[in-house]
């Protein structure tokens, strides 16, 4: 159909004047006895448009005036009678689709705890068209990032034989039937498709070392998977993930790179979403703006765990999880250092080895990894990042002291054999990002179907 959008009808001044056809959803319609106002919506703006209708020159089926029904408008582009911008004097308006009354998005705020029940037309709310442009141009601005950088953008395989992160979160990949019987594992994954055990992946960083070890940088950006019983504001099972990884780059680059990466990708959100920001500092995060230009503006935090530890016990307040050095960090400790102590992300590094995974760089002391995650207030983890351990003999320890099967990280230890090179990255949620940057609270609210433990609409 020959249409222009919304946003350009709204925003091309040189459009005043001519003749344009639009097409959209009625969003709210308000009359009186001669004319009649239909606010349309197309997805292309967060304005939406006013068409002016009038009754005696033009004729309107009451189908079109209902809220929720799609339509084909063609009118006059002036200028609003109201502010600056653009409405159509309609000249003929055609329905395309009709929505009865029991249309669930009505003019009136729904819950979002409501709207999750109805995620195929929750979309339609001012709210979700609002975080899915934010989510577009984020991710367009993360690929520019890195294609400006000289970053190649791979894409590494969803189903693997291999456990990046070893916590055991793997879902299984499997044809067998329900009701195989076998006396021991192995013969039962032999007889499965791919003749061993298969899962769907956590995380692309394995394959990303090897493109980097050849490419010199490069990054994902695709699904990651995990099986995480944790039913909370934070986790999906099923996430996007953003994993640059580096040749001949050690701790400080990597957290040099995603201090960089997360600050021009909110300037860029900054600039191309100003309606879709207003609307969430008024309606979901009072200071969202202010918060975002501080961020922006400010170092980040550089917090040694060790040191994190001495913070936490001192607090005046009482965790529920109580805190000793070599343990994880929980959300409750990871909110307090952002929120109370240092106001603004933080990088927290040098993790117990115990506590993180395998592949990560040994530090002198014997003790500790060259990891980081970065911690943001309101969230938590927004980044877990390392330097990877290059030394083979090393790594070697590293995986056996976690019996893990040697035989299926063998091409991951050539990495190692053949021309080792310091090297690292990070992996960026791409959901808790979104949030950080719209003040949704709930990562089931950013991402278009949520998975989740028992969920899977
Ligand atoms: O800290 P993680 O587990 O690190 C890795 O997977 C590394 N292999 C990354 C790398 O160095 N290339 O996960 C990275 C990030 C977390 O900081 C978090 O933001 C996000 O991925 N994440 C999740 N997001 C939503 N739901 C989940 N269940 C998530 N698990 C991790
Ligand atoms: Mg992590």
């Amino acid at each position: 159909m020959k249409h222009i959008d919304i946003a350009d009808v709204l925003h091309k001044s040189e459009l005043i004047g001519t003749e344009a056809v639009v097409c959209g959803w009625v969003r709210t319609y308000r009359d009186s006895s001669a004319v009649a106002f239909l606010e349309l919506a197309d997805g292309t703006s967060f304005a939406r448009l006013q068409v002016v209708v009038d009754k005696n020159a033009v004729s309107l089926d009451a189908e079109c005036t209902k809220c929720g029904a799609s339509v084909c408008v063609r009118g006059e582009v002036v200028k609003a009678f109201r502010g600056d911008g653009a409405e159509l004097n309609a000249r003929e308006v055609k329905l395309l689709g009709k929505c009865p009354n029991d249309y669930p998005i009505q003019k009136k705020r729904t819950s979002l705890e409501f709207l999750r029940t109805i995620p195929h037309l929750r979309l339609r709310t001012n709210t979700f068209t609002a975080v899915f442009r934010v989510r577009s141009v984020a991710a367009q601005a993360i690929h520019r990032y890195f294609h400006d950088r000289r970053y190649y953008y791979i894409n590494t395989p969803l189903i693997t034989a291999s456990d990046c992160e070893g916590a055991g979160e793997m879902f299984r990949v499997t044809t067998q039937p329900w009701n195989a019987k076998y006396e021991r594992e192995d013969a039962y994954f032999k007889e499965d498709f791919f003749g061993q055990k298969a899962g769907l992946s956590v995380s692309g960083q394995l394959e990303g070392e090897v493109a980097a070890t050849a490419l010199g940088r490069i990054y994902t950006f695709g699904p990651s998977f995990r099986a995480e019983n944790s039913n909370t504001t934070r986790h999906l099972a099923e996430f996007w993930h953003v994993e640059p990884e580096i040749a001949f780059a050690e701790l400080p680059d990597v957290m040099e790179i995603a201090e960089d990466m997360i600050k021009t990708v909110i300037r860029t959100v900054m600039a191309e979403c100003p309606e879709e920001m207003d609307f969430f500092e008024k309606f979901m995060e009072p200071g969202l703006k202010a918060k975002l230009s501080n961020v922006v503006e400010s170092e980040f935090g550089v917090l040694d765990y060790t040191d994190a530890i001495e913070l936490l016990k001192k607090a005046d307040v009482s965790f529920q999880y109580p805190v000793e050095w070599g343990c994880d960090l929980q959300t409750e400790h990871e909110k307090y250092i952002t929120e109370h102590v240092f106001k603004k992300p933080v990088f927290v590094i040098n993790y117990p080895k115990e506590i993180k995974s395998f592949y990560m760089k040994q530090n002198a002391d014997g003790k500790t990894v060259a990891a980081t995650d970065l911690l943001v207030p309101g969230i938590g983890e927004i980044i877990g990042g390392s330097e990877r351990e290059a030394d083979p003999e090393k790594l070697l320890a590293a995986m056996k002291a976690r019996g893990m099967d040697l035989s299926a990280y063998r091409q991951y230890l050539d990495l190692r054999t053949f021309g080792t090179v310091p090297h690292g990255g990070f992996g960026l949620g791409f959901e808790r990002f979104v949030m950080y940057v719209t003040g949704m609270e709930n990562i089931r609210d950013v991402t278009l179907f949520p998975r989740s433990v028992k969920n899977i609409m």
